[in-house]
């Protein structure tokens, strides 16, 4: 991992954080949202010619055809293999931006100013970027770093409470990876009391437990899928809710994903209520509606983490201990998913 830059006010004094100057072309991609409140704050702060690539907000925007929008703004703008392209956003963005860059003359530098509090403690990290391919989550993608995530949590004073809220998913995942200590200081208040301070505490230190397992084992081949805690059945529930009326966010279906999932682990049942006392105190869903587990059954029998036949799932066996390719059987299965439908 490369360099990260965490505090508050950044985006006023990019260039003092990197050399933006080396650089033949910037192209800045964000979406609709992010624009309103910050693009032209970031093309002041970086006083160099910059082209923009605007895009509409939202998950079904990360697909091949906002890929190949973006390889034609860079190529209509005479982008070469020394331009860069800063991805300001939140995960959709990043995961976009990263994979079109990466791809773009077979990869050019790029780097995230994350936006989204679910971006900076979790998706600008790690070197996964890609995009959404029939209606599969993430099935298209290379592993690539940016040159640096610059993390300013002052852009979080526009982020709707929703998404703030939904980051918590993440967080709780990744305090339970961690232990009691980090379990203990996320769940001490709800997710919208925590001080700036606290926050930047919050994401420094989901950084440091993801960071530690991707530099132990980079492109997942073992024990980077303890990360995947609440994804299995969490990413079903998330491309199944875009047919209903009540579309998920990624971290809301994390959330209901480690509900579901916890239910297959073998952690003791104090461990297992408190995991589900601290969604439900973050204000996160334990339940969906609408979907149906033949159809959740389904949509995990083509998980990325499957190998085989096996669905292969990442449990707590209590909370600062998650293990992974953990072979459940489909009866359990089903019955875990009774407790979230
Ligand atoms: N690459 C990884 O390792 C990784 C890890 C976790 C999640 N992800 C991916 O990240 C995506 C979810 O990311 P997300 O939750 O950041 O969603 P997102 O990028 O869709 O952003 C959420 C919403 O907030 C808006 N927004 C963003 N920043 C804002 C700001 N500062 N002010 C106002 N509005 C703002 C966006 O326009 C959007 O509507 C999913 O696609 C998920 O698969 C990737
Ligand atoms: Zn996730």
């Amino acid at each position: 991992m490369k360099k990260i830059i965490i505090g508050n006010n950044l985006v006023e004094r990019l260039t003092e954080l990197f050399n933006f100057s080396q650089f033949s072309k910037i192209a800045i991609l964000t979406d609709t949202n992010v624009a309103k409140h910050w693009l032209q704050i970031i093309k002041k702060s970086l006083k160099l010619e910059t082209s923009e690539i605007v895009i509409k907000p939202g998950e079904k925007e990360k697909n091949i055809e906002t890929v190949k929008k973006i390889w034609e703004e860079m190529f209509e703008n005479g982008f070469d293999r020394k331009s860069l392209l800063i991805n300001l956003g939140g995960g959709v963005i990043g995961d976009i931006g990263g994979f079109a860059a990466s791809t773009f003359m077979r990869g050019i530098e790029f780097i995230n100013i994350p936006t989204t509090l679910l971006s900076m403690v979790d998706a600008s990290i790690g070197g996964k970027t890609g995009i959404d391919f029939n209606e599969i989550k993430n099935s298209i993608g290379v592993f690539k770093n940016p040159a640096s995530i610059i993390i300013d949590v002052s852009t979080l004073e526009t982020l709707p409470k929703r998404e703030l809220i939904a980051a918590f998913g993440e967080i709780i995942k990744h305090g339970v990876i961690s232990g009691r200590e980090y379990f203990n200081f996320i769940t001490s208040k709800k997710p919208g009391e925590f001080t700036e301070d606290e926050l930047i505490k919050i994401i420094k230190q989901s950084i440091k437990i993801k960071s530690d397992i991707v530099k132990k084992d980079p492109e997942e081949n073992g024990l980077r899928k303890v990360l995947n805690f609440g994804h299995t059945i969490g990413h079903a529930i998330e491309s199944l809710s875009w047919k209903t009326n009540k579309p998920l966010l990624h971290g809301e279906a994390v959330a209901v994903g480690l509900v579901a999932e916890s239910k297959l682990a073998s952690i003791n049942l104090r461990g297992r209520a408190v995991i589900i006392r601290a969604i439900t105190n973050a204000g996160l869903p334990t339940r969906i509606k609408n979907i149906s587990e033949k159809d959740i059954l389904q949509v995990m029998s083509f998980d990325k983490k499957n190998i085989g036949k096996k669905t292969l799932f990442s449990l707590p066996e209590r909370i600062g201990k998650v293990t992974f390719n953990v072979e459940v059987p489909k009866e359990l299965i089903v019955n875990a998913l009774k407790h979230i439908l």
